[in-house]
């Protein structure tokens, strides 16, 4: 039995994998979260009280972190800001969280040897061009567009260079979209989803014709664990489950799952900088890892995700008109 110390657990897919790992495994976790706007304790109810603990606090206070890290088997590092809207209109968290709050868990990780592992994204590769054959691969060079992925891929480069400058036990994994519940309404699919449950048209920016390539939260958190028990100190690992689809593929999707017109969208601004397309090769992870993705079916794992935002109102109401007031301001 593992004792895993997991940043931002409060947040979407920390809170999966939280979930994840206390179904699946004997281990105990502390999520260490600051609990901004995107934390929502509500997302960690009901889990078992012997295993399970929540300490509120930030990433970036090294004296916190050194205990929190004395306590701990391993780390799984989730915090950050994460929403590349919130980036553009002030970037200054990001530089704060996914860098400066990084470096703090790193030099922790430097004076104990405890076991880290980094959580990225697909966007520090940059974007594809929509007819492009390739995908990306762990040896795609760096090429980041917005305030939110430079700050992810500045990220991941302290992590490397602590690897290999100071021995850190540290692996990397950078995942394309994830999908599922419990994700906060300012993402594409649950605002979709809950302003179509409210009457309002789904907004999709520019022509909607943007691909991401969709993984399931739950195939994320099962893909980390098996980096976390096999992968090996200092490799970087890409997850992805083959989920391309367009903006408008999505949105039909969703329009047609909650017995609307599939075309009952509106095109809005676009997202400055919006990049086209992304693509993950996720074949290390399989060959080398023997990681497979359970989540095939797309609708399917939609559907269950908009039954999920049914049925949770109070989960996602309290944000919902501030998150739609932000979006009104710049007309998407
Ligand atoms: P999220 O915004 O839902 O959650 C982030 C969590 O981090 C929140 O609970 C927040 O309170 C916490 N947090 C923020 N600043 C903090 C700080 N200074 N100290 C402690 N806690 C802090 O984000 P998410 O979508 O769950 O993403 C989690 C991680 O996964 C991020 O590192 C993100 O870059 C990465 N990622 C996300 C996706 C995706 O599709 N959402 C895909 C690939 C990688
Ligand atoms: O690829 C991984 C990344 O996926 C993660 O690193 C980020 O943390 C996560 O937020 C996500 O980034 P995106 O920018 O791709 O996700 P977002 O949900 O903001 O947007 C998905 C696509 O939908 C993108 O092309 C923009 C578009 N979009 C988004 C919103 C909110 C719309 O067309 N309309 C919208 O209202």
């Amino acid at each position: 039995m593992r004792r895993l110390l997991v940043t931002g657990g409060a947040g979407f897919i920390g809170s999966d994998f939280v979930h994840y790992v206390l179904e699946h495994t004997d281990d105990s976790v502390t999520v260490l979260d600051k609990l901004t706007y995107a934390g929502n304790t509500d997302s960690l109810r009901d889990l078992p009280g012997d295993r399970f603990r929540l300490i509120e606090g930030d990433i970036c206070d090294q004296q916190l972190v050194d205990h929190l890290f004395d306590e701990h088997d391993a780390v799984v590092h989730y915090a950050a800001e994460s929403h590349n809207d919130n980036s553009l209109a002030g970037p200054a968290p990001f530089v704060q969280t996914n860098i400066v709050g990084t470096f703090t868990l790193l030099e922790s990780a430097r004076r104990t040897g405890i076991r880290f592992h980094h959580i990225s994204t697909d966007e520090v590769y940059g974007d594809l061009e929509f007819d492009d054959p390739e995908r990306f691969t762990e040896t795609t060079p760096y090429n980041p567009s917005s305030p939110y992925s430079s700050t992810k891929a500045g990220s991941d480069l302290l992590v490397r260079a602590w690897v290999r400058s100071f021995g850190v036990r540290a692996t990397i994994s950078n995942c394309s979209n994830n999908y599922g519940p419990r994700q906060h309404v300012e993402k594409f699919i649950p605002r979709q989803i809950t302003n179509a449950i409210d009457g309002v048209r789904p907004r999709l920016y520019g022509d909607g014709l943007n691909v991401r390539d969709w993984i399931h939260a739950d195939d994320h958190s099962s893909a980390v664990l098996r980096i976390l028990d096999a992968g090996v100190i200092g490799d970087t690992y890409l997850i992805g489950a083959d989920g391309e689809k367009t903006n408008r593929e999505v949105v039909e999707l969703i329009l047609e799952e909650m017995g609307q017109p599939r075309d009952a969208y509106d095109l809005v601004t676009d997202r400055p900088g919006h990049d086209k397309r992304y693509a993950i090769d996720w074949s290390k992870l399989r060959d080398e890892l023997g990681w497979q993705p359970q989540f095939r079916d797309f609708a399917a794992g939609l559907a269950d995700t908009i039954a999920w935002y049914r049925a949770n109102e109070e989960w996602w109401r309290p944000q919902k008109a501030e998150t739609e007031g932000k979006y009104a301001k710049v007309g998407q």
